[in-house]
């Protein structure tokens, strides 16, 4: 991440692009009417309800309700951020993205210089466990624990000397410090975080250096340091060996998730390309995001003691919000005492590759876990097990798998409570449930205005000319459609999409992107006789309001001169 991205920028990306290109390269649509058409995907259906509209530039599921403009698409369906959903559009569309420099301790700086001070500090630490005098205990340890030299290169392993100030004395400090390689002293002065350790630099998955793990040579403690978060590194979103994976293989049939750096090293020497690690922390949803966007399998392996089990149930549970349809999680405990280093060592690559491809699948790992202490021969044993296996798939999202875990829970569980409690939301899912809400919205004017003004901006021109004063008028919704116009006077945006893209994150996201996808089956020379009409019933109704207060106000206590003049204006206007 290195700077803003210029709001010009994103609004004329959403100008340049065509979503219809952009979805139909994911997803092949066909015309149908005035917009295309596809089978929903992000939710599974038999006929196709998940519509793209060229004019508005937007896309809309009448079946699970997701919609938005084509940055939302890309961050939902190749599962990125926004920042990087920004990056992969503009790659679309052959641009590169301009970044505004950012306000960085007390001066403007660009993230860059991070990355490229620890490029250089990766290299320093590879020249260091070449050279001879430093690095011949480095190089002893790397065959103690039967590392070929080729797995070293192809990680750029190295050495952190056993120097205070290595890094020190040899680079711009406050990029050091900046980028978590030196401690600082209470008194001020600053010094080497790495020292006499074997090293591992971290890339992300675009091949940038965004941290190092190292570990001693000896028994010493702690065993292994990491770098510490800073502005380019986060643990809970970087992987070890993510980058290396890639690079052989950008569409792997599964990735392994292994507990430590060495176990990664491991297997890659002994074939098995396929695996990261998490970087001493538990592996979060943001990981098994991440990872889900390269292959559909994910297999955890962790040691088969108490302190793995604990791991393997963390896991799972992150992993639940993550299980759409096609996708898979594979549970593998190793035998007590053995990680994926020491187990390839001693077993060797096919028995290895066996265990793999015998690990138990995340439905089967989970019932067993829930029902371990319990007896479901007794009405007691098994409401526990309902009450607490279901909240873990209801996270699941909706789909044939969370069906089918249902199905599996309702059996195991002999529940008809069941059939009254869960079945809308089991059988439809949770999304549904929201749509069903949205048909239930009545079509009142406010809310016509609202989504005509969003899905056409043009008609701003139209309120324009009404010459109303806003700031008099209340009514419920009055906030939002006050906010619309605002925001459409201030962005002036080109479509729709623009529009919707300046609401994001925003508290009137969700009914923005409601309304913005209200389908009003009207051609488009009726649109501006629909909005005015709206509009007309709107004031009308506003009026109406105000009228009413005022003479409600007129009998209790008297009106001001002000709301005299008001009143009469209303009551003549009602004339
Ligand atoms: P392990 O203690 O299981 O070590 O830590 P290992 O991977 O088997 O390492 P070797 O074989 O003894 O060299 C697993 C992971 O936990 C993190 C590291 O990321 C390590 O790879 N860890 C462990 C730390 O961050 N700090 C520690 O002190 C220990
Ligand atoms: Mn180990």
């Amino acid at each position: 991440m290195s700077g803003r991205i210029p709001r010009e920028f994103i609004d004329d990306l959403l100008v340049r692009v065509d979503i219809v290109d952009l979805i139909d390269s994911f997803v092949p649509l066909k015309k149908a009417g005035t917009s295309f058409k596809a089978r929903c995907p992000f939710h599974t259906e038999k006929s196709p309800s998940f519509s793209v509209n060229r004019q508005k530039q937007f896309y809309h599921c009448f079946g699970c309700g997701a919609g938005g403009n084509a940055i939302s698409f890309l961050m939902e369906f190749s599962h990125l951020d926004f920042v990087e959903a920004i990056e992969d559009l503009a790659g679309f569309v052959g641009i590169d993205v301009p970044r505004e420099a950012v306000e960085y301790q007390g001066q403007k700086q660009n993230y860059s210089a991070l990355y490229s001070i620890l490029e250089q500090v990766a290299v320093f630490y590879v020249e260091q466990l070449r050279d001879h005098s430093q690095g011949v205990k480095a190089i002893e340890y790397l065959k103690k624990r039967g590392l070929s030299g080729g797995v070293a290169k192809d990680f750029s392993l190295g050495y952190a000397p056993d120097r205070w100030d290595a890094l020190a004395s040899r680079f711009d400090q406050s990029l050091l410090l900046d980028s978590g390689m030196l401690g600082r002293k209470d008194s001020g002065g600053v010094y080497d975080r790495f020292r006499g350790r074997l090293v591992f630099p971290i890339r992300d998955k675009r091949n940038r250096i965004v941290g190092f793990g190292g570990r001693v040579l000896d028994e010493s403690l702690p065993k292994y340091l990491n770098s510490p978060e800073t502005a380019i590194f986060s643990k809970g979103k970087e992987l070890y060996g993510l980058y290396e994976l890639l690079e052989k293989n950008s569409k792997p049939q599964r990735i392994l998730i292994v507990e430590g750096y060495m176990d990664v090293l491991a297997l890659a020497q002994f074939g098995i390309g396929n695996s990261v690690a998490a970087l001493g922390t538990a592996t979060t949803k943001m990981h098994l995001d991440l990872l889900f966007r390269f292959t559909s399998e994910l297999v955890f392996c962790f040691d088969g003691d108490a302190a793995g089990q604990k791991a393997a149930w963390r896991a799972v549970q992150e992993a639940f919000p993550c299980l759409r349809d096609g996708r898979q999680v594979r549970i593998m405990l190793l035998p007590q005492g053995q990680d994926p280093d020491s187990l390839v060592r001693l077993e060797g690559l096919a028995a290895f590759e066996g265990r793999v491809l015998g690990a138990q699948v995340l439905s089967d790992y989970f019932f067993e876990y829930v029902c371990k202490d319990l007896n479901l021969a007794t009405v007691e044993g098994r409401s526990k097990f309902l009450v607490q296996a279901k909240p873990f798939i209801e996270k699941v999202p909706a789909g044939v798998f969370r069906e089918m875990m249902f199905a599996r829970l309702k059996k195991l569980s002999a529940s008809s409570v069941l059939d009254v409690l869960g079945k809308p939301a089991m059988l439809e899912g949770a999304v549904t449930e929201s749509t069903v809400e949205e048909r239930q919205v009545k079509m009142s004017p406010i809310r016509i205005v609202i989504a005509l003004l969003l899905q056409n901006p043009r008609l701003y021109e139209l309120v324009e000319q009404q010459e109303l004063n806003w700031a008099g008028l209340n009514c419920p919704g009055m906030d939002v459609l006050k906010e619309v116009i605002q925001t459409i006077e201030d962005i002036r945006p080109k479509n729709a999409a623009i529009l919707m893209e300046s609401f994001r994150g925003k508290p009137s996201e969700k009914v923005v992107n409601a309304l913005i996808n209200w389908d009003f089956f009207i051609l488009d020379d009726g649109i501006e006789a629909e909005f005015s009409g709206a509009l007309e019933k709107l004031i009308e109704q506003v009026d109406e309001g105000i009228l009413e207060r005022l003479l409600v106000k007129e009998k209790e206590g008297g009106l001001t001169e002000n709301e005299k003049n008001h009143l009469c204006k209303l009551l003549t206007r009602k004339l």
